[in-house]
């Protein structure tokens, strides 16, 4: 039904973090290192690095993050002070099982994240738990090539399995894997710590062998790995809402040539909604069995994967927006840029400091051409612009090409809404500034909270609130209708 409206009145407005980029405390509490713990700092221009063992000297950004395992009572009230209905967090899986594999979970790592719901329940703040953003206990990995290996799946189903029921009063809606599709290309395979391999699709030790084949089997398991995370859910708390979450770069194509229509038609389907068909449906899509046969790709299966994923369907669709690109015949040169999914510049838009091209409408476009597709509830729970902030003489932060960016954002959400797409949710990323995850810097930030500190670690680490925290304040208290 449309809501001609606008937002419905339980819209959960709220902002998202992830543990490895706000937490720091990368080794306390019998907490062990993760794969984003062996990612040293980057640039713009300097790559960032994983390294086999932390190297002296070397920056982490993650060591320390911005120290939110600190900072969270404190940052927690900040949130509740611009109105969040919801936060979106994760979970460190090396908290919980600091090698992985494990006996028995570590309490210290459990009762922090009591902790922490309890904070956000005192400010009646609904959490949206991601299981896996982007990192694994790096043992793990070390010992398997992460997910290259079908031993992953127990492993993060045991941890599932912990929190699952440690939290099960606390915590309603989970979000299996950050981001699943990124592991389709070597840079997102990279930034998700998921294999062994560099950005380029190099290889940090001479047991891995980077390849499409091997990301494809990898995000096989972790397909499996979500769709037995998600039946366990719904047996041990049948109220829990479990979703998936896509990356989505929407892929325009160049000119109305029909060839280069199709091209962006097969990117899409392949790059965003083949991992959407198998979470949301429970099935490889059929242009997925044509793309593996034209890429010599073979998917191995235990006999009752099919099965599995018949049984482990999702009950929402989550994605992160914040750029788009064009695909089709275009002159070499012109490509744009991005964290996981690249394509062409496009004319008529603008792009961020980092080249991410900025296009509002492209999210109107994607809710309902994805809502079209599966009917069931969305949420977008990244969206925000990266941009470098200059703290004034009297502490403030005149960040008005953030709230533009944002208005100009949920603008084209309202419509969606009105479109009638069943939309839940939105969690603004980067809600208080946090480590960027491409490049490692402290420089992109995204938040409505800024954090005194820098791209080599050093600040104070104080929190001050930018001109942006009392527009989105004004923006959840009025349901989205004051922009
Ligand atoms: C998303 C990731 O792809 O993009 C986040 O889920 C990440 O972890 C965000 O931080 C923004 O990217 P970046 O590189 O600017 O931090």
């Amino acid at each position: 039904m449309n809501n001609i409206k606008g937002f419905p009145d339980s819209f959960m407005w709220g902002g998202a973090t992830a543990a490895n980029q706000y937490e720091g405390a990368w080794n306390l509490d019998g907490k062990k290192a993760s794969t984003a713990d062996m990612m040293t700092g980057g640039t713009h221009t300097v790559p960032r690095r994983i390294t086999v063992t932390t190297e002296e000297g070397v920056h982490y950004p993650s060591h320390e993050a911005v120290d939110g395992y600190h900072h969270y009572k404190e940052d927690i009230r900040l949130f509740a002070e611009m109105g969040f209905k919801s936060f979106r967090m994760s979970i460190a899986w090396s908290r919980i099982f600091p090698n992985g594999d494990d006996a028995t979970p570590n309490e210290a790592g459990l009762q922090f994240y009591d902790n922490v719901f309890n904070e956000l329940k005192k400010y009646n703040i609904e959490p949206i738990v991601t299981i896996s953003h982007y990192e694994a206990p790096f043992a793990l990995t070390d010992k398997f090539n992460a997910w290259a290996s079908r031993e992953m799946i127990d492993c993060y189903v045991r941890y599932c399995e912990a929190i699952f029921n440690r939290y099960k009063d606390v915590v309603k809606y989970w979000i299996t894997f950050n981001e699943i599709n990124s592991l389709i290309v070597p840079a997102g395979a990279y930034l998700a710590g998921a294999l062994l391999v560099d950005k380029r699709g190099g290889v940090f030790n001479n047991t891995a062998v980077d390849s499409t084949q091997l990301r494809f089997q990898a995000l096989h398991h972790q397909f499996v790995a979500s769709a037995k995370a998600v039946k366990l859910a719904h047996e041990i708390n049948p109220d829990f809402k479990l979703g998936c979450m896509i990356n989505y770069s929407h892929g325009y194509g160049s000119t109305c040539r029909p060839e280069d229509m199709l091209q962006a038609l097969r990117m899409d389907q392949i790059n965003n909604m083949m991992s959407s068909d198998v979470q949301v449906r429970g099935e490889y899509p059929d242009f997925a069995k044509r793309y593996f046969e034209e890429k010599n790709i073979l998917i191995q299966m235990a006999d009752d994967d099919e099965q599995i994923l018949k049984q482990g369907c999702v009950d929402f669709y989550s994605f992160s927006y914040y750029k788009s690109h064009v695909v089709g015949t275009r002159p070499e040169g012109d490509e744009t840029q991005g964290n996981v999914f690249g394509g062409f510049k496009n004319p008529y838009l603008k792009a961020t400091d980092w080249g991410w091209q900025i296009d509002p409408v492209g999210l109107r476009y994607i809710l309902n051409h994805v809502y079209d597709r599966y009917r069931i509830p969305m949420m977008v729970v990244e969206n925000g612009l990266g941009a470098v902030d200059v703290v004034e003489e009297d502490g403030t932060v005149n960040d008005t090409y953030r709230i533009e960016f944002l208005r100009a954002h949920i603008e084209q959400m309202k419509e969606a809404v009105r479109d009638g797409v069943n939309l839940i949710g939105y969690t603004a990323w980067g809600c208080i500034d946090i480590v960027s995850a491409s490049t490692g810097e402290m420089a992109k930030r995204y938040g409505f909270i800024y954090v005194d500190k820098d791209n080599e670690g050093k600040g104070t680490l104080k929190r001050s609130k930018k001109n942006s925290f009392y527009w989105y304040k004004k923006v959840i208290e009025s349901n989205g209708e004051d922009l």
